[in-house]
This record gives C-alpha cells, sequence and structure tokens, in this order.
C-alpha cells in the first residue's frame, strides 16, 4: 500500500490544500473542540450580525414562516441540517406545536454526539415535539428517509452555511437536494445578503481577534493531529470582501520565508513571504443571486424573509 492510501482523510485534503499552486484549507475542519469553541465566541461578539440578524427573522415573523412552511401540506417532516444549538428552529418548532401541525422534526447531523445534545435540550424546553434524530451524512439521510416514509419535506439549512461552499460545491449541494425531494417539497435557506462593506470586514476581522484565533487554531489541528510544526506566529489573519461579487474571504499570511513539516504526511511545505493560505469563503448575496440558485436547481423561490436592516434571509423555496 503507497503511503497516500494510508493517510486519513483529513491528512489527505490537507496536503492537497498545502501542495495546491494557492494554498488553501478546507474550512470543514476548522470545529474541533477548540474550534467549536472559538466559533461560539465569534456567534455570540456584536460584530458577528448574521447571528442576531437570523434570530431577528425568526422571532419577528415566526407564525408568517411557519405557515408558509406548512402551506398544503397536512403532515410533514422538517428536516435540519447541522442544526448546531437549534435556538433559531426551536423558536420555529414551538410556534407549529401551537398551532397543533402534524410533523415530525429531523435533526440530521453528522456527530452523534451534537445531536443528543440537541435532543435532551429540545426535550426538556418543548416535551411534545416529536423528534426523530439522524447521525449521518446529510444526502444518505435525506435518502434513506424518502425511501422509508415517503413523506413531503420541509428542509432547513440555516445560519448562512451555504455561503461557506465554493461555487461549484454549491450547485452540487442545491441540485442533490433538488435529487431528493419531490415536487411541493420545501426548503428554508439561511443566507447572509450583500450590505455596507464595511460591516462584513468588521464580523470576519474582529477587534476581540477571536477570527484570528479561529483561522490559527486550523494550524494547531494540523500540528497536533498531522504531527507538523506550523509556528503560529508566522502568520497574520487577513480579511477581504468584494462587493462585487459578495466574495468575503478570509486568508493565513506568512510573514516570512519558511518551511513547515507536515509530520505524517513526510512533506516538506515552503512558504515564501507574504504567501497566503486561503482558508474560508463566506459568500454575500442579493435578492437576484438567490432566486438565479432557486431556479437552476429547480426551485421556486416563494418568499425572502428579511431583517429590518435586510442583512439576512432566510429563503423560502418550493421544489417545481
Ligand atoms: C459557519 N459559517 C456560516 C461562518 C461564516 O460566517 O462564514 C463561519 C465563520 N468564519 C469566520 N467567522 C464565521
Amino acid at each position: 500500500m503507497s503511503t497516500a492510501t494510508k493517510l486519513s482523510e483529513f491528512a489527505r485534503d490537507t496536503l492537497t490544500g498545502l501542495t495546491a499552486k494557492q494554498k488553501f484549507l478546507h474550512p470543514k475542519y476548522f470545529y474541533d473542540d477548540n474550534g467549536s469553541r472559538i466559533f461560539q465566541k465569534i456567534m455570540r461578539m456584536p460584530e458577528y450580525y448574521l447571528t442576531d440578524s437570523e434570530l431577528e427573522i425568526f422571532s419577528d415573523q415566526t407564525n408568517e414562516i411557519s405557515k408558509a412552511i406548512a402551506e398544503n401540506n397536512d403532515f410533514f417532516d422538517i428536516i435540519e441540517l447541522g442544526p448546531g444549538d437549534g435556538l433559531k428552529s426551536g423558536i420555529l418548532l414551538k410556534s407549529m406545536i401551537e398551532s397543533k401541525f402534524d410533523f415530525t422534526y429531523i435533526p440530521v447531523d453528522i456527530s452523534r454526539q451534537a445531536l443528543h445534545g440537541l435532543v435532551k435540550k429540545l426535550s426538556a424546553e418543548l416535551p411534545e415535539l416529536p423528534v426523530h434524530e439522524a447521525a449521518g451524512d446529510y444526502f444518505h439521510v435525506m435518502h434513506d428517509l424518502r425511501q422509508r416514509n415517503g413523506k413531503p419535506k420541509v428542509i432547513l439549512f440555516l445560519g448562512s452555511n451555504i455561503g461557506n461552499f465554493t461555487e461549484k460545491e454549491r450547485i452540487d449541494f442545491l441540485q442533490q437536494l433538488s435529487n431528493i425531494t419531490a415536487p411541493g417539497d420545501k426548503l428554508l435557506l439561511g443566507a447572509d445578503l450583500k450590505k455596507p462593506p464595511e460591516v462584513i470586514i468588521n464580523a470576519y476581522d474582529d477587534p476581540h481577534g477571536y477570527t484570528r484565533d479561529f483561522n490559527l487554531n486550523h494550524l494547531t489541528r494540523i500540528n497536533r493531529e498531522l504531527d507538523a510544526d506550523f509556528q503560529t506566529d508566522n502568520f497574520v489573519h487577513h480579511a477581504s470582501y468584494d462587493p462585487m461579487s459578495g466574495a468575503a474571504k478570509s486568508y493565513l499570511v506568512s510573514k516570512k520565508p519558511q518551511k513547515v513539516n507536515l509530520g505524517v504526511t513526510g512533506t516538506e511545505i515552503p512558504f515564501r513571504q507574504w504567501e497566503s493560505i486561503f482558508m474560508e469563503l463566506s459568500q454575500k448575496f442579493d435578492p437576484d443571486d438567490l432566486e438565479k440558485m432557486a431556479m437552476e436547481a429547480g426551485f421556486i423561490l416563494k418568499k425572502n424573509f428579511t431583517d429590518r436592516k435586510n442583512y439576512f434571509a432566510d429563503s423560502l423555496w418550493e421544489r417545481k
């Protein structure tokens, strides 16, 4: 067996990213225990407007959203992809129980532990909520559900997670959702909107340094899990926003020429002075982008629920 086939997926993805012409790392690896803790701090800081904006939408428009979701359906499954702490969806679920809608809530997450924690919390807060935990890959779980019960589906994909996909990943993801849903099924998609550039820059280059720590923690994870020797002091965090494309990007930039030993991969990674690692895309959209994305994936955009400042949209789509 060659060395490459023995490496973990994390090692292989890291090696691919750091040997590419433009170095990059995959954002899914931000979230080890420490990364998840730092992300909680990011979500709570005032500069990270996304949290408050989406919470405002769910708090102020609960009834409108739940009615629009349940329209034309006597019974259905609500499938939430990557529910996190369930704070926003909890508001919606409470209102749906009060309105006596006939539904089952199915949170889907790769982490069984995260799911247990969420379900425990929800069961305490909403004892009447019918919940079915589904640990695993989003598409496998949804495919199985469709095979098993054929019920109408309402999919929640909140929190601007769609913004962390590259354009190709985004199109593939929405196309796959389209393939495993049926006409009339719905998707509520959380999407961050274009806004004054300085507001976006402040959210991703915050004065507390949490976003910097979040990015540097990715290197620390590589050191620990892949036995590498990144010196985090040798990198600076940089955030940019392009108002034309809506791309907010973050980078770690090498302060000096250096070589990093990528431990288990047996590879040395050279850095030129001021060479960057592309860490993450956080795409911002305008309403036309959302309409176009929906159409191209075989959905119709029914309504954008937005906050008062128009910073964020929870976009309700229906499968054609
Ligand atoms: C998870 N995701 C929607 C966050 C975002 O805004 O792109 C991740 C994040 N990265 C830095 N700050 C927040």
